[in-house]
C-alpha cells in the first residue's frame, strides 16, 4: 500500500518518531511546516499552548507530496494542552478532502497528561476512522526500544486492517 508519514515537530521528537515509522515502512515522509515562527526553547515554548487552545489554525506551507498519491496517510504530531496543534489543523484544512477514503494513522508524543482527551480531539477532525498510537515521556515510551516495540505494534495494527 502506497503510505507516506506526515509530521509535525516543534522540538524533534516527533521528528524522531515520524522518520523511525516511515523508515520501517520503507516509505516516504515529510514535514508538515507552518508559514508562522514559533518560539521552540525553554519555557518560551509553552506560549505556543494558547493557540491550541483557542482551537487555531495556522497556514501551513504547500506539501510536496500530494496526499492524493498515497493510500495510506500516517500523521505524527505532539499534542499541546490536550489539543490539537494549529499545524495539524491547517494541515485537515487544506488537505482533509484528500483524505476521504484513505487508510488513516495517528501517532502521537506527550509528556505525560492522558493521551485520549487529544485522540478524541484528533479523531474529530479526521474524515474518517483513523488507528492511534501514543508515545508518553513518563511512561518511558520515548526511549528504545520500548519506542521500537510501539512502533511494530502501530505497523501491525495499521497492516491488520488493510
Ligand atoms: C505548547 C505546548 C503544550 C504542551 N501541552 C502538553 C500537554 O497538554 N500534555 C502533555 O503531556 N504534553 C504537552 N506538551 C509536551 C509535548 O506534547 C511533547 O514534548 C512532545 O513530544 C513534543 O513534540 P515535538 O518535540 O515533536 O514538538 C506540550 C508542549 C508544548 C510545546
Amino acid at each position: 500500500m502506497k503510505t507516506i508519514v506526515y509530521y509535525y515537530s516543534l522540538t524533534g521528537n516527533c521528528e524522531k518518531i515520524g522518520l523511525k515509522i516511515a523508515s520501517r515502512l520503507g516509505c516516504a515522509s515529510e514535514r508538515i511546516v507552518e508559514k508562522k515562527k514559533r518560539p521552540s526553547r525553554s519555557f518560551l515554548k509553552f506560549i505556543n499552548g494558547g493557540a491550541a487552545m483557542q482551537n487555531k489554525i495556522s497556514e501551513i506551507k504547500a506539501l510536496k507530496h500530494d496526499p492524493e498519491n498515497y493510500e495510506q496517510i500516517i500523521v505524527v504530531t505532539p499534542f499541546w494542552a490536550a489539543r490539537p496543534t494549529p499545524a495539524i489543523r491547517g494541515f485537515i484544512n487544506h488537505y482533509g478532502n484528500k483524505l476521504r477514503d484513505k487508510h488513516l494513522g495517528l501517532a502521537l508524543s506527550n509528556l505525560g497528561t492522558d493521551p485520549e482527551e487529544a485522540f478524541q480531539k484528533y479523531r474529530n477532525l479526521f474524515p474518517g476512522s483513523i488507528k492511534t498510537i501514543s508515545f508518553t515521556k513518563a511512561k518511558n515510551e520515548w526511549t528504545d526500544p520500548v519506542q521500537d516495540e510501539l512502533i511494530e505494534k502501530f505497523v501491525t495494527d495499521l497492516a491488520a486492517d488493510t
